[in-house]
């Protein structure tokens, strides 16, 4: 059986480098994406401190984002793209990093308690498969480094992936 491990370091490079190798021992024997999303949401939720929301939108029609497994309160199902962080991070295939959600005029929001949110594109190929969604109850919860070990964790869930 897989089991997390507490990561006991301040640094967030040592951090998410644990996260990568947790995770890709967590998806290693499974291909099945549903599956692994709802793993990799589960696993990112429970490490990293101060979230209230982890989850997946996956790119369902190439203007629709549909929501996939997450942890924290139930939320928006359907999200066009261009519309929202998520539907931004879509339509510009790049990630978004919103250090105050009030501040993001075309926020969407699913729980009052989102201040700040980081948003990654999964990305094949070229293409965009959908999104990884965090948000924090904190302001500015979120930086470049937060970003990086995202996306390091957004390509390895793809790779490990159908
Ligand atoms: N805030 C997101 C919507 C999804 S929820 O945060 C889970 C957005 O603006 O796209």
């Amino acid at each position: 059986m897989f089991e997390a491990k507490t990561i006991e370091s301040d640094d967030k490079a040592t951090v998410y480098r644990e996260l990568a190798q947790q995770l890709d021992a967590l998806l290693s024997d499974e291909r099945d994406p549903i599956a692994n999303a709802a793993n990799t949401a589960a696993l990112i939720f429970t490490s990293l401190p101060d979230l209230n929301w982890a989850g997946f939108y996956f790119l369902r029609s190439p203007d629709e984002l549909v929501l996939g497994p997450f942890q924290g309160k139930p939320a928006c199902v359907r999200i066009a793209v261009g519309r929202g962080v998520c539907g931004a991070a879509v339509q510009r295939r790049s990630s978004m990093l919103v250090k105050d959600v009030h501040e993001f005029p075309d926020h969407i929001v699913c729980d009052a308690a989102s201040r700040s949110e980081l948003v990654v594109p999964l990305m094949r190929d070229g293409r965009v498969l959908g999104v990884i969604d965090l948000d924090a109850p904190l302001p500015a919860r979120f930086d470049h480094d937060d970003q990086q070990g995202i996306e390091a964790l957004a390509a390895i869930y793809v790779k490990a992936s159908d």
